[in-house]
This record gives C-alpha cells, sequence and structure tokens, in this order.
C-alpha cells in the first residue's frame, strides 16, 4: 500500500490514477483521518503527502501525523506536503510569497533517484510549478537536488531516510515526465513490486460496499449509459438481491438502446430490474418545450417523480450513483468564484436527499477509461462498455425545437445509419462521441422528379480525452459523403445533412 495523505489539493486524485496505472495499490486518506493507530492497522511502504490550499504559516493550517517520519519507509511530499515536511522536520516554510503557477524548467544539481531516466546533473525537465509558500531553511538531513529560476528549492531531498519534496506536481499532465517521477518514488526507491490491477480494485470494491451496506437493501438508477451499468454489476456482485435496479425509460434513448438494457441485466445479469416505461409521460410534458434549460429541468423533475414512484415499494437505505471522479472535482468550485451555470445537468442530484437514502458511490475515484476497464472486468461485453458516453436527457437535447414522437423516430433512423457506418469503417473508438442532431429547419430539395421539402439534420463528431474540451473528427469527404447518401435516401422526412465542425470552446458537444 502506498499511502496518499490529502491535503486538499485538486489533483490529489491524479496522483493515485498515475500509480494505478503502473499496478501500484494506493490509499487516499484525509489528512486528520491518518494517525497512530491508523498507521499501524495498515502500514504503508510508502507515504506521498498531497498538494492543498493552505499555507503553513496560517493558524489552523493542516498537519501530517508526526508518526509518518518514523515509519522508516520513503515519503514523497508534493507542493503544500513539501512544506508540511520541511516545517515539521525542522526547517522552516514561509507564505506571503507571490504565489507562482505554471510551466518551469527545472535544471537537476546532482544525480538523483528519484529522476532516473527523466534528467541527469545539469539537465532540464519540463514542470508544472504551483506553490505559494517557498522553503527558506531546510530540515536537519536535507539538500536541494533541483531548482528552477524561480524555485531555488524545488527539490529537496534526505536519500538516507528517503525523504523527497518537490515544489512542483508530478501528477499533473503539465509535467510531461511526471508518472516515471512518481514511478521511481514507489518502485526504485520504496521497492514496491507494481502487480495490482483492476482484478484487484474490483475485490477491494466489493469488500467496501459490503462492509458500507452490511444487509440493507439498495436502489440504483440505470440510465442505460456504461457508469450505472457498471455500478449496478458491481453492486450486484457485492450484495446479490440486495439491490434492485430502477431502468427509467424516458423514451428519449437511441435505436435498440432499451431493449439492449432490459436484456442484458435481467437475463445475462439475472438482476432484479424494474423497467419503468414512460415514454407517453416524458414526451407528453415536453409537448411545447423549446427553450434547452426548460427541457432538462422538465425531464430532471419528471424523472426523479418516476424514479421516486417505483422506489417506494422497495424500503431502500441506499442509493448507489455512478458519480466519476470528474463529477466530483467539476462540482467543487477550483476559485472559489462565481462559477457560471452551461447547462444544467441531469442526474439523479436531488434524490437522496428527497428519499432520504444515503450515497453508494463505487466509482468515485474512477475516471472514465478505469470505468471501462472495470466494465470488462465484470464480464461486460466490449461493445457495451466501448460505447460513446450518452447524456441524461438523451435525444430530447439533440432536437433543438419541439420534441415530438415523429421527429424522435426520424432521429433515431439517422443516427443509427450513421453509427453503423461508423462502426463499419472501423472509426467508433477513435471518435469520443458521435450523433445526428435533428435541426428545427426545413429546406428545398429535389428527389427523383420531384420537389422535397424536408428537415435537415447535423452530424457531429468530436474528439475528447474528458469532455471539457473537444476537436472535431477530420472524417474523410467520402465517409461523410456516404452518410449523407444513405440518410437522405432512406430516411424519410431528411433531406439535407450537414457536418458540424465546430470544437469546444467556442461550442459545446451537445447542441443544447
Ligand atoms: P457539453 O455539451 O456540455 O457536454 O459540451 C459535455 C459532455 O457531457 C455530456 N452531457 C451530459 N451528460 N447529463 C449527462 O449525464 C447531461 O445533462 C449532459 N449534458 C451533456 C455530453 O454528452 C458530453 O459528453
Amino acid at each position: 500500500l502506498c499511502l496518499i495523505v490529502d491535503f486538499g489539493s485538486q489533483v490529489t486524485q491524479l496522483i493515485a490514477r498515475r500509480l494505478r496505472e503502473i499496478g501500484v495499490y494506493c490509499e487516499i486518506h484525509p489528512f486528520d483521518r491518518v494517525d497512530a493507530a491508523m498507521l499501524a492497522a495498515h502500514p504503508p511502504k510508502a507515504v506521498i503527502l498531497s498538494g492543498g490550499p493552505a499555507s503553513v504559516e496560517d493558524e489552523g493550517a493542516p498537519r501530517a501525523a508526526p508518526e509518518i517520519f518514523e515509519l522508516g519507509v520513503p515519503v514523497l511530499g508534493i507542493c503544500y506536503g513539501q512544506m508540511v515536511m520541511v516545517h515539521q522536520l525542522g526547517g522552516r516554510a514561509e507564505g506571503g510569497h507571490i504565489r507562482e503557477f505554471g510551466r518551469a524548467e527545472l535544471r537537476l544539481a546532482e544525480p538523483s533517484e528519484l529522476f532516473e531516466g527523466v534528467a541527469g546533473p545539469g539537465e532540464t525537465a519540463e514542470v508544472w510549478m504551483s506553490h505559494g509558500d517557498r522553503v527558506s531553511a531546510m530540515p536537519p538531513g536535507f539538500h536541494v537536488q533541483g531548482a528552477s529560476e524561480g524555485a531555488p528549492y524545488a527539490v529537496l531531498a534526505d536519500p538516507a531516510r528517503r525523504f523527497y519534496g518537490l515544489m512542483f506536481h508530478p501528477e499533473v499532465a503539465h509535467t510531461p515526465k511526471g508518472a516515471a517521477i512518481l514511478e521511481n518514488f514507489v518502485r526504485r526507491i520504496a521497492g514496491m513490486k507494481g502487480d495490482w490491477s483492476m482484478a484487484a480494485y474490483r475485490d477491494e470494491a466489493i469488500a467496501r460496499i459490503r462492509e458500507q451496506v452490511g444487509d440493507a437493501r439498495v436502489i440504483c438508477g440505470l440510465s442505460g449509459g456504461v457508469d450505472s451499468s457498471v455500478t449496478a454489476i458491481l453492486l450486484h456482485e457485492a450484495i446479490g438481491d440486495q439491490l434492485t435496479c430502477v431502468f427509467v425509460d424516458h423514451g428519449l434513448l437511441r435505436q435498440g438502446e432499451a431493449e439492449e438494457v432490459v436484456t442484458l441485466f435481467r437475463d445475462t445479469y439475472n438482476i432484479p430490474l424494474v423497467h419503468a416505461e414512460e415514454a407517453d409521460r416524458f414526451v407528453g410534458a415536453l409537448a411545447g418545450v423549446t427553450d434547452p434549460e426548460t427541457k432538462r429541468k422538465t425531464i430532471g423533475r419528471l424523472f426523479i417523480e418516476v424514479f421516486d414512484e417505483h422506489a417506494k415499494g422497495i424500503e431502500a437505505d441506499f442509493l448507489a450513483q455512478g458519480t466519476l471522479y470528474p463529477d466530483v472535482i467539476e462540482s467543487v468550485s477550483v476559485s472559489g468564484g462565481p462559477s457560471v451555470t452551461i447547462k444544467s445537468h441531469h442526474n439523479v442530484g436531488g434524490l437522496p436527499e428527497r428519499m432520504k437514502l444515503k450515497l453508494v458511490e463505487p466509482l468515485r475515484e474512477l475516471f472514465k477509461d478505469e470505468v471501462r476497464a472495470l466494465g470488462r472486468e465484470l464480464g461486460l461485453p466490449p461493445a457495451f462498455v466501448g460505447r460513446h458516453p450518452f447524456p441524461g436527457p438523451g435525444l430530447a437535447i439533440r432536437i433543438p425545437g419541439e420534441i415530438t414522437p415523429e421527429r424522435l423516430e426520424i432521429l433515431r433512423a439517422a443516427d443509427a445509419i450513421y453509427l453503423e457506418e461508423i462502426r463499419r469503417a472501423g472509426l467508433y473508438d477513435e471518435i469520443w462521441q458521435a450523433f445526428t442532431v435533428l435541426l428545427p429547419v426545413r429546406s428545398v430539395g429535389v428527389m427523383g422528379d420531384g420537389r422535397t421539402y424536408d428537415q435537415a439534420c447535423a452530424l457531429r463528431a468530436v474528439t475528447s480525452v474528458d469532455g471539457m474540451t473537444a476537436d472535431v473528427y477530420p472524417f474523410t469527404p467520402a465517409f461523410l459523403s456516404r452518410v449523407a447518401g444513405r440518410i437522405v435516401g432512406e430516411v424519410r422526412g431528411i433531406n439535407r445533412v450537414t457536418y458540424d465542425i465546430t470544437s469546444k470552446p467556442p461550442g459545446t458537444i451537445e447542441w443544447e
């Protein structure tokens, strides 16, 4: 076990992710939960002290349990973690300096085990700095191994005790060789093997769920997407029939999707499933609604209502949610300043309070690609696990203007052709999201000898790592022509196809 002591940095979870990637098991614990008893019960082989927003000189600033430095294991302090280490081991760190953020060039002064394969003496490495405090006196035993222009104490080390402090963040992507630095720390310096895997994660997650839930009942809202499906299957492995799934089928899913979910859960996994077929109710409530936010709110409200109705008989104590780590970070305001609502994302937010349920969120520590790996580990079909993300409000936000059953049918048919062609061309997995938008526009066309006056659609395909920013996927003109030809030829009601070439920003991925 590598213990990560969390001092509240926005990127602490990235440390865990980097370690998982190299097969090292780690746990993140808030600094105030780590004490002598906890360390004795779960002795770590290495400790990482994370960054954090505080200044060591602040009153009541967080501290590391002093026992950490007496375990005889390697300790790596990152940013605030470095300051804490310096401060608690007899050096001095001061606040009140200009905070420095951003790219910097680190120059190594001497050979360092931490930088093996990254940089040698006199060589430089690109790093991402972020610090407010700075070291003014080193603790006994420490010396400087590397510095940058703005940070003379960028790398501190006491190699005899295997204590290291970094003033930059090795865990972020802006430190290109940061993963190698972390790997050197846990494997080379701490001698950890790195033989941990997603299979082990699954077992640990199951054990944690059992511990949290005991013999209580759990309900889980299924959306048809990967996250809620993985959550449900993991819970089912952990607690079997104590779990009931409620699939709120709002009639806004893609072609064949609802059936696929029902078959998968009922037949393949044998999970008790309530299939709430409420398409009429949702589409009815959306009649005449054209404002995007009103659509989202209407669907969100109804979703809760329907879920609540179907969950009443179940008498659950827990609600399972497929919250991922990016949702956790996004919900925290980074700057503390006012944040603007671009779109009100729809999930089952509001449910737990209303139904007085406790939450089980077994995917809270994972990123999307890790959820997919876990899904494969749980035996979900690769094609299901690899599905593109799909928004909670479904096709409703892909039909600007009014939603009618007819327009939904047209959109489904066009979208199915588009996705079929993408799969056939072997491009599906290269694309983050691809979908069709039915436009509230009619245009004149000519088919055979006749005039047409029909609807237009837009094709969208983007690449992205996290959905926060996105680039347009560069299809060949031949591919786009083929799709356009098929849609106009096969889908009654569409006579024009366009390709959306807007990146995010300034566009968003969805149209509403
Ligand atoms: P935008 O359109 O904001 O979308 O660029 C970013 C990502 O989020 C998805 N999305 C949603 N997901 N509920 C969801 O679960 C929602 O209400 C919602 N709105 C957008 C979108 O598909 C893209 O992957």
